[in-house]
């Protein structure tokens, strides 16, 4: 899969560029190329997969919101709870459908858990969250709803 970094804020697109970053929007020429990113975290740190790897749990019953269909996607940072430190902290998870970006969850070091919650209107399809870890680099996972 081709995957695109915007060098401003750190988000990641698949497969295409965009026009503008959805997050930070950045034109497209701040944007570059880098397939090997997960890759890259895995080969450098594999002793810290298991407090890196985004673990997913789906809730199909979410009572926050029964006026419309919605779906849970509870994410935490990760199966051993990554630190949140001054020094060593999650900044960020962002949350795609079908590989299209959706939203983002950002985080300050000393009070938060490294962990947050998307709610989605539309029920289908797969869910890859992607989360960046300010020392161990990007680190990912998918569930197929
Ligand atoms: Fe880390």
């Amino acid at each position: 899969m081709k995957i695109y970094i915007c060098q401003v804020c750190g988000h990641l697109e698949f497969n295409a560029i965009p026009d503008k970053c959805p997050v930070c929007l950045s034109p497209k020429d701040k944007y570059a190329q880098k397939d090997s990113i997960f890759k890259e975290s895995r080969e450098k740190s594999p002793e810290a997969e298991v407090k890196h790897v985004p673990l997913i749990i789906v809730n199909k019953q979410c009572g926050l919101i029964p006026e419309t269909p919605c779906v849970d996607i509870l994410v935490r940072i990760g199966k051993t709870m990554h630190p949140m430190e001054e020094k060593h902290y999650i900044m960020f998870v962002d949350c795609y459908q079908n590989d299209k970006y959706i939203s983002r969850v950002m985080f300050t070091p000393l009070s938060v858990n490294p962990a947050g919650c998307f709610h989605l209107k539309n029920v289908s399809g797969k869910i890859t969250v992607v989360e960046n870890c300010n020392i161990h680099g990007y680190w990912m996972a998918d569930v197929a709803l």
